[in-house]
């Protein structure tokens, strides 16, 4: 016969467990408070600071201890830490004599969006888990292709990187391409042709990288030639598709780039989608940069012609002074991306009624249908913050700003003797070399560009960067800050001309 079970006694709770959870609201709130100041603090003394990082690699590594802390610290000796270790450890993007690369402002909206978003901690993987979050997306997306004139149609998604918005508009691509991918996969099937993605020898690494995790190979990515502005040459992509056709092989894709990355030129989307069209490719935009640009009326001409594409990429956190991270990918048809991504498990299904239905037919849906992770992060917060902060026509005066100050450094370079363009201006960006009288020869001239940079770096009161056009090492101005103003512009002009007029191989 079975006894019924003794009743244990509940463990009496230690006192100390009670004290367990988080940094409770009064401290969130006295630390908060601090965060501010000192995050305040930062941004309006960063212009003093050198924008590049002056350290030997490793040092930050050596400066702290290597095991974490057993007993818990205080968040004034952890913040503490941060002003003294980590921030001079910082290349400074928010700097306003930034003029490397593609600038990102992280502006006062989006910072404060930012926070939020983390406090919020929202996680947009199904509608059911963050309705506000899925639906702002649609919106936030919906508002940036609006001011950038996109076909309304378009739905877009946002990812982290333009390498992933690349990535997942490409495995799009390859599953429209009607080869069951999805289902069997690329391995052990002879019966696939080679697949291949075209781009120009000015696009941007990612995409090939994308070709490679896309399981096409190197060998499934050909850069066509570009033109003396170093656009995409039609006619060349046109040969390359026709000659992989007739060797056997399946076209794709094309990426074309509205703002490249060396000299944000502009490949000429339209001749590029009526190939497309005839040869039946998928046709995705890399405006990673130069979408933003579109925001002012007078630059949308800038995606003529993008209207006939399947998808096109923009990142906000490059152009549009939005913090890192925020990366939007527009697509023709959400459907596509759902064919590629949809996998949906039994613990993920949601209730009939929920998404799609509820946030109409032309939305995007679940987020975690149209791309490759599952949690996100609630980005559309900055986005919509920075759009509402700013207006359209505010985005628009700063992009203009940003236009007129890249060209006095056109201007600069055109005019002054020794100084030589080496693309088209275009955009916010602008390419150069020195080139003193009497040195022609064109080893030297690197060298000296070199010496030069490296100089700036060491002077550190700006920061450039460089590229290589044609085989030749290139200066490279890019101006993107939203801090940058006429007198960093002025500085950094002076800052060329002593840099140059100090190397001695000149
Ligand atoms: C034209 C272009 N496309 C794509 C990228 C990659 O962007 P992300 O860093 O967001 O992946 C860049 C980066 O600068 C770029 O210039």
């Amino acid at each position: 016969m079975s006894h019924p079970p003794t009743p244990v006694p509940p463990p009496a709770l230690d006192p100390a467990q009670l004290a367990l959870g988080d940094m409770d609201v009064e401290a969130f709130r006295r630390h908060g408070h601090a965060v501010v100041e000192q995050v305040a603090r930062y941004l309006e003394s960063v212009a003093e600071r050198p924008p590049l990082a002056r350290l030997r690699p490793g040092s930050l590594v050596a400066a702290l201890p290597p095991h974490p802390p057993a007993e818990p610290e205080a968040l004034e000796t952890i913040l503490d830490d941060v002003d003294r270790l980590v921030v001079p450890a910082l290349t400074h993007w928010t700097h306003p004599r930034f003029f490397a690369y593609f600038s990102s402002s992280a502006s006062g909206p989006g910072i404060l969006g930012e926070w939020v978003a983390a406090a919020l901690n929202s996680n947009a993987m199904l509608w059911r888990t963050a309705p506000a979050a899925t639906e702002l997306e649609q919106v936030a997306t919906g508002w940036l292709g609006e001011l950038m004139g996109l076909p309304a149609s378009w739905a877009g998604h946002i990812n982290d990187t333009a390498s992933v918005s690349t990535l997942v508009a490409l495995a799009a691509a390859r599953e429209a391409a009607g080869l069951r991918i999805g289902e069997e996969g690329l391995a052990g099937r002879p019966e696939l042709p080679r697949l291949t993605v075209y781009g120009s020898t000015e696009t941007h690494s990612s995409v090939a990288k994308a070709v490679v995790t896309l399981g096409l190979g190197r060998a499934g990515y050909r850069a066509v030639a570009c033109d003396a502005a170093f656009r995409m040459d039609p006619a060349a992509l046109a040969e390359a598709i026709a000659e992989d056709q007739a060797l056997g092989r399946r076209p794709l894709a094309v990426v074309a780039t509205v703002g490249t990355t060396s000299t944000a030129s502009v490949d000429p989307v339209a001749e590029i989608a009526r190939i497309c069209a005839d040869a039946g490719l998928w046709l995705h935009i890399d405006a990673a940069y130069g979408g933003a640009l579109a925001v002012a009326p007078e630059h949308r001409h800038l995606l003529r012609g993008t209207e006939a594409a399947d998808s096109l990429v923009v990142n906000p956190h490059k152009g549009l002074f939005v913090p890192l991270d925020c990366s939007v990918l527009f697509v023709r048809d959400p459907a596509r991306l759902r064919r590629a991504f949809s996998l949906v498990p039994p613990y993920l299904r949601a209730s009939a009624g929920d998404a799609p239905a509820a946030a109409g037919a032309s939305s995007i849906g679940d987020l975690m249908d149209t791309g490759i992770a599952l949690g996100r992060r609630f980005r559309a917060l900055k986005l919509w913050m920075v759009m509402r902060y700013f207006g359209a026509d505010g985005l628009a005066a700063r992009i203009r700003a940003q236009v007129a100050l890249a060209a006095r450094v056109a201007g600069f370079v055109d005019s002054r003797p020794g100084w030589e363009r080496m693309a088209p201006a275009s955009m916010a960006v602008v390419c150069f070399r020195h080139h003193p009288a009497g040195c022609d020869d064109e080893e030297r001239l690197d060298a000296h560009n070199r010496a030069i940079l490296e100089r700036l770096d060491a002077g550190g009161v700006v920061f450039c960067s460089s590229t290589e056009l044609r085989g030749r090492f290139v200066l490279r101005v890019a101006v993107g800050q939203l801090r940058t103003g006429p007198a960093d512009v002025d500085r950094l002009l002076l800052e060329l001309e002593r840099a140059a007029s100090e190397d001695p191989a000149a």
